[in-house]
């Protein structure tokens, strides 16, 4: 059974007013357990709108969205958010972290709500930050950070559940190529430990990069083709 399923999902913004959008348009999809998928397209082509859906982010106005064989989009928020703090990461293009806080704090964030001991919490962060290669630097406060390592306290955070399924909205979108090469090193590396990833970009570097089994390509909210 595939891990991701999208049963003609469709999305639609402002339902029924005069600036409603059909960002999504009856996309079908399955992505097999260890996989790692690329979804490029043109800015505005829905790749957002549908690693959020995927990411359990948000749900689809329409068609049926399967993870980890349960239909996540009839559930509520609630459910939903409960979910996805189980058993997804997520990775964004703006890194997201909260400045003023150390690396160590910005990675504890997703722990926060479960109730660790102190050693617990403490393992999993480190666990997390040696995975993402960022270890050296865990108890910097984020502003001090270059980018390239920002992005790399943004993975440990996404790691520190150890989810099964990663999602990455354009993860070298501000780095410089050098950074970027090695960030998709460090996703490589979470492949090869049976981590299932999907990574937005349009970044040619992503695009080659060997990690990639599958590049799938949206345009105007359609899936129009898939290697
Ligand atoms: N929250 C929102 N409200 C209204 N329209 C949105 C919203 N999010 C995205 N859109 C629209 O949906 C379309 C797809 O956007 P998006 O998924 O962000 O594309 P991409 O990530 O490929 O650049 C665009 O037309 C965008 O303006
Ligand atoms: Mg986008």
């Amino acid at each position: 059974m595939p891990i991701i399923q999208a049963v003609n999902i469709s999305k639609i913004f402002n339902l029924g007013q005069h600036n409603q959008v059909r960002a999504l348009k009856n996309v079908n999809l399955s992505i097999e357990s260890g996989q790692c998928v690329l979804l490029s397209g043109p800015s505005g082509s829905g790749k957002s709108t549908l690693l959020s859906i995927l990411a359990c982010l948000s749900k689809p106005t329409e068609g049926a969205y399967f993870c980890m064989g349960e239909q996540v989009s009839r559930w509520s928020e609630k459910f939903l958010t409960q979910f996805r703090r189980q058993h997804i990461g997520i990775i964004f293009q703006h890194f997201h972290l909260i400045s003023g806080l150390t690396a160590r704090a910005n990675v504890a964030i997703p722990l926060v709500p479960r109730n660790f001991s102190h050693y617990a919490l403490k393992q999993a962060i480190e666990v997390a930050a040696d995975a993402a290669g960022i270890i050296h630097k865990i108890d910097e406060p984020v502003e001090k950070l270059s980018g390239g390592e920002q992005q790399r306290v943004a993975i440990a955070r996404a790691l520190v559940s150890n989810p099964e399924l990663l999602f990455a909205d354009e993860p070298t979108a501000h780095l410089d190529s050098h950074t970027a090469l090695n960030i998709l090193n460090t996703l490589q590396k979470l492949k090869n430990q049976g981590k299932t990833i999907v990574i937005t970009s349009h970044d040619p570097l992503v695009q080659q990069h060997p990690m990639i089994d599958r590049h799938l390509r949206l345009q105007d909210g359609t899936l129009t083709d898939s290697l």
